[in-house]
């Protein structure tokens, strides 16, 4: 069954956008809220009619858990998907210090505040639950020599929304609300795009963010108590490139979902 109603913080592009036309066609687009930085006029027609747009909610900002709440105006969510983030590539002797704070800020300090703001204002419906976007970037297990460094900000924020992720599910736990890290693979939108990632795609089998929303609502389907806390890949080892290297072989038959190390 699909949840009642939908949240996707981060809506106007890529997945998050895959993600509100998924749910919009699954249950009344009315009961999908999804929410963008810039007014909601400006956004609104890329939306399906009748998707709630909650406008100028910015996850770099303090208030954006209030701004949230605000816009559901009572409405009490049964799925919160989180997916704003940004990536901005980093080596040694180019670390940029205002772009890791964005990263930080917007992957690992803003969700607190967002299932802070749901929680305390009683905005999770009884069945409940919470997906972060992080990524199999955020694992140290799966970091290799042979990958090598930099990506400070971008793969320490992710590291930092799998911790974060997993202390909210103690919190969490007596409301009986499960919550989710997911990497949803290799995908091709402008974040990978932009970050000069194209010309793997092919040979990592990246896939659209289309392709990628119809095994996270799956996901969403299984999850329960007993995987919450911790990290997945709803389409197993695929757009994992260090996978088979740190996992062994089998992993890469496997289907998802894949609980993936820290
Ligand atoms: N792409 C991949 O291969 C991949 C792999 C692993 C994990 N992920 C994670 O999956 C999520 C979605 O990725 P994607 O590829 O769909 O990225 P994307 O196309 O670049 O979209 C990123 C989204 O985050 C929003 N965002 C950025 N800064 C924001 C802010 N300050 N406040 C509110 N929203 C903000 C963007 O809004 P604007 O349009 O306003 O900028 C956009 O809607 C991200 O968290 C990403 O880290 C992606």
């Amino acid at each position: 069954m699909p949840p009642q109603s939908v949240l996707i913080v981060g809506a106007s592009q890529g997945l998050g956008l895959a993600l509100v036309k998924h749910y919009a066609s699954l249950i009344p687009p009315s009961q999908v809220f999804a929410t963008v930085r810039s007014s909601a006029d400006d956004e609104k027609d890329k939306f399906p009619e009748g998707v709630r747009v909650i406008e100028k909610v910015d996850c770099s900002k303090e208030d954006v858990g209030e701004r949230i709440v605000e816009g559901l105006q009572g409405v009490a969510v049964g799925l919160v998907v989180y997916v704003a983030g940004v990536l901005k590539p980093e080596k040694m002797g180019e670390a940029n210090w205002k772009d890791q704070i964005m990263m930080y800020t917007i992957c690992s300090i803003a969700p607190v505040f967002v299932v802070q703001s749901l929680l305390t204002s009683s905005s999770f419906s009884p069945e409940a639950k919470i997906i972060l976007l992080t990524s199999e970037a955020g694992s140290v297990t799966l970091r290799t020599e042979g990958e090598g460094g930099g990506m400070y900000g971008h793969h320490g924020s992710k590291a930092a929304g799998n911790m974060i992720g997993h202390l909210l599910a103690y919190d969490l736990k007596e409301s009986g609300i499960p919550i989710a890290m997911i990497h949803p693979g290799f995908l091709k939108t402008d974040m990978t795009k932009n970050a000069g990632m194209e010309e793997f795609y092919d040979k990592m089998g990246a896939v659209t963010p289309d392709e990628a929303a119809g095994p996270i609502s799956e996901f969403v389907e299984k999850l329960d108590m007993d995987m919450s806390g911790k990290l997945w890949a709803p389409m197993g080892a695929r757009g994992i490139g260090n996978a088979e290297e740190v996992l062994g072989k089998e992993v890469t038959k496997k289907p998802g979902p894949l609980e993936l190390p820290w």
